[in-house]
Parts: structure tokens; C-alpha cells; sequence
């Protein structure tokens, strides 16, 4: 199996995806199924983004010595999902606002995911060598077995008003 960064990420992508529509094809009435898929999609999106965030975009801004560069311009981070993720996680499945939550979760997620596989991962692929991507890819997998469900840092104990 190939170590490529950009392949791993695309996988995990695709393994999201169909997460997503495994939900989606649940009864909406079956709230306990429908919460139990919910909780592993908010687990799975968890570590993807510190995948990305804590150990991609360090290492590829390391690499480049350069983090304003073109590479990472349009670069977004996945703070605003994770916070959805934790509003889902804290939130029962039989509550009235669940459905409505997850919903906006998995529409942020699944944008997000285009825009990476259109913009961003091109962008990498054509800046960075073969391989420099396939030693991220080896660290991804690495770093993959032990990273954390929640990120570091108070998620909603943040100040009221904060800029997101
Ligand atoms: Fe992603």
C-alpha cells in the first residue's frame, strides 16, 4: 500500500464518505443507531483533522520554510469542524437538535473535503517531491494510532464573541 500523504488523506477521505451515507441511510426515527454512527464519524473527523493540522501542515510548512507560501495560501483549518464535532459528541441522539447538527456536520466536512481534493492536495502534489510525501505518509500512519479524540485546548470554554 502506498505511504503517499496525499493518497492516505484521499482514502480517509472516501472512508468518511461512506460513513456519511451510511448515516444518511439510516431511519431518522432509529435515533440510538443513528447516534452510535454519529459518534464514530465525529471520531474519525477528529483525527483526520489532527492529522492534517498537527502533523501535515507543520511538517509541509517545515519542509517549505516558508508557511505564507503558495502551497498553503488557501489553506483552511479545521477548527470549525471540530467544533461541530464536539457540539455533536456532547449531544444526546435523541434530542430534538441532533439530526439538525449532524446534518451541518457532515455538509462542512464534505465541503471541506472537496475543496482539499481540488485545491489543496494539487497544490501539494505539485510543490513538494515523491519523496517528501511518501515520509509524511509513513509519520501519518505513525501519528494515526495514537491520535487524540479531542484536540488540545478548551473547545467551548472559549470567550463568547471569539473570532472563529
Ligand atoms: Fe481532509
Amino acid at each position: 500500500m502506498s505511504s503517499d500523504a496525499i493518497v492516505l488523506l484521499k482514502q480517509e477521505h472516501k472512508d468518511l464518505q461512506r460513513l456519511f451515507k451510511d448515516y444518511r441511510a439510516l431511519d431518522p426515527a432509529g435515533s440510538a443507531a443513528r447516534g452510535e454512527l454519529a459518534q464514530q464519524i465525529v471520531h474519525d473527523l477528529l483525527v483526520h483533522s489532527y492529522l492534517v493540522d498537527e502533523v501535515l501542515y507543520p511538517l509541509v510548512s517545515a519542509l517549505l520554510r516558508d508557511p505564507a507560501h503558495e502551497a498553503l495560501r488557501d489553506y483552511r483549518d479545521h477548527a470549525a469542524i471540530d467544533r461541530l464535532c464536539e457540539e455533536v459528541a456532547a449531544r444526546p441522539a435523541d434530542d430534538p437538535g441532533f439530526a439538525g447538527l449532524v446534518d451541518a456536520l457532515l455538509s462542512a466536512a464534505t465541503q471541506q473535503m472537496s475543496q482539499e481534493e481540488r485545491e489543496w492536495f494539487p497544490r501539494l502534489r505539485a510543490t513538494l517531491r515523491r519523496k517528501d510525501l511518501q515520509e509524511i505518509g509513513v509519520r501519518l500512519l505513525a501519528v494515526r494510532e495514537t491520535a487524540p479524540r479531542h484536540r488540545p485546548g478548551p473547545v467551548s470554554g472559549a470567550p463568547q464573541g471569539a473570532p472563529g
